[in-house]
């Protein structure tokens, strides 16, 4: 008992929420949001996607901070504690997801260190083919990529090794608040562009053609990916919650943050794109090229291009560090070691698992037709993510709704008038949902 009365915590409300805000705020957001929804049918695919989040997303948010204060430790130990050795596993898959996903965030998290500095010193290229160049050389050389996916992590190592009080809050305490504004001066200077009005329209103009069954599961992906859930983070993160909190408020809090900052992403990328006469290039070459392209066109572009990768290393190191810390928390809680053997242990484990992504771009390491990146990406956000989502919905409202009932109703007295409708959603509406979307829409 006294390990667990010794374990570190987070030292205010506002803290857990930055920091497991931090953890779902990121390149899924800034990235990867805008492009998907544009692809997918602009706010068609803004809507499902909201109803997701707060539908399915929200309740397995909830089930994973039940699980995680009850247990009061990593995500297989809070498992074995509060529902018996049988669910372990589902905390195993999560911990092993955790290591699939730092692997190749760190390498994305690396290009974007390298393309802050560029920025600064405005090398990012003048036009589209410019900027193309830039970027194709970049990731064509293994030993750059690797050295900023190096640097990355030793970024994400030195403040997870500081704990979650003195490392993990007091990092997203300082630079979330800081990642809003930015995102905020971003988007006003986008949508005050001229002709920025055709951008707004291709985001956003409903399009529910273009809805069918692999939409609604890329929204789901989409959904599990950005708000972090379905691994165990969340779990870990309500586990260094005081009791005294409430969590029903948090969650609804970091679902609103998630959505508003990958809504608003939006509104930066699309007008400032299409006020140039730029075609919206999807995936990675959408940030990485059209973007250095529009900055270069744009008054002050040096200026924005600066603050808009910087603002994508705050966002993606709160992310990573997440997913390093439920890793280390397992060794820490579960295997009794030390956090500066487990960061440090995990920090090289994952750096190095990560070196297959960080040359699958440039030396056509594929997996059937996707990028080793693109690959592990999918196999993480589109069949992990949901399954263990799906896993920890099961659990939570078939097993473990006493301790819900008990937490949800948090010493301020929370209302209790959502559990209800809680349960239903994790008995058996997420369940349902997650694997009808995924029996559908699952495409390689
Ligand atoms: N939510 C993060 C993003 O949107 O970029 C990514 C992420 C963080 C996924 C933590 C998984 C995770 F455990």
């Amino acid at each position: 008992m006294s390990e667990v009365e010794n374990r570190d915590q987070f030292g205010s409300r506002i803290g857990f929420i930055l920091a497991s805000a931090g953890s779902a705020v990121g390149l899924g957001n800034i990235w990867r949001f805008p492009f998907v929804a544009g692809e997918n049918g602009g706010a068609a695919f803004v809507l499902i996607y909201l109803l997701l989040v707060f539908c399915i997303g929200m309740p397995v948010m909830l089930a994973e901070f039940v699980v995680g204060r009850r247990g009061q430790g990593d995500p297989v130990g809070s498992l074995r504690r509060v529902a018996g050795k049988v669910f372990t596993p589902l905390g195993g898959m999560g911990i092993f997801a955790a290591i699939v996903i730092l692997s190749f965030y760190g390498v994305v998290g690396g290009w974007t260190i390298k393309y802050t500095i560029d920025a600064l010193m405005g090398a990012l290229g003048t036009d589209v083919p410019s900027a193309g160049a830039v970027f194709g050389t970049f990731v064509k050389d293994p030993k750059a990529v690797i050295f900023y996916q190096a640097l990355f992590m030793l970024g994400t190592y030195g403040v997870v090794a500081r704990g979650i009080g003195n490392g993990i809050e007091k990092f997203c305490t300082v630079f979330m608040p800081v990642l809003f504004l930015l995102l905020i001066v971003l988007a006003v200077r986008s949508v005050t562009l001229p002709g920025a009005a055709e951008g707004l329209a291709f985001y956003l103009k409903p399009d529910f053609s273009k809805v069918n069954g692999a939409t609604i599961l890329a929204a789901l992906g989409q959904a599990f990916f950005s708000l972090s859930i379905g691994i165990g983070v969340m779990l870990t993160y309500g586990s260094y919650l005081k009791k005294s909190e409430p969590i029903v408020s948090p969650a609804f809090q970091i679902c609103f943050l998630d959505s508003f900052v990958a809504l608003i992403a939006g509104l930066v990328i699309f007008p400032a794109v299409f006020a140039f006469g730029l075609e919206p290039g999807s995936g990675p070459g959408l940030t990485f090229v059209t973007l250095p392209a529009v900055f270069s066109k744009m008054p002050g572009g040096a200026l924005f291009a600066v603050l808009f990768f910087f603002l994508l290393v705050i966002a993606s190191l709160t992310s990573s560090m997440s997913q390093l810390e439920v890793i280390c928390a397992y060794f820490v809680d579960d295997r009794k070691w030390s956090r500066g053997k487990a960061t440090l242990t995990v920090t090289a484990l994952t750096f190095c698992l990560g070196i297959p992504s960080a040359i699958s771009l440039g030396g056509g390491l594929n997996i059937a037709g996707k990028s080793f990146l693109d690959a592990m990406d999918f196999m993480a956000s589109n069949v992990i993510m949901p399954l263990g989502g799906m896993g920890f919905a099961l659990l939570a409202g078939w097993v473990l709704h006493t301790m819900a009932k008990e937490e949800f109703s948090g010493s301020d007295g929370e209302p209790l008038a959502i559990y209800p409708a809680w349960r239903v959603i994790c008995c058996v509406v997420a369940p349902a949902a997650i694997g009808w979307i995924f029996v559908t829409g699952l495409k390689w």
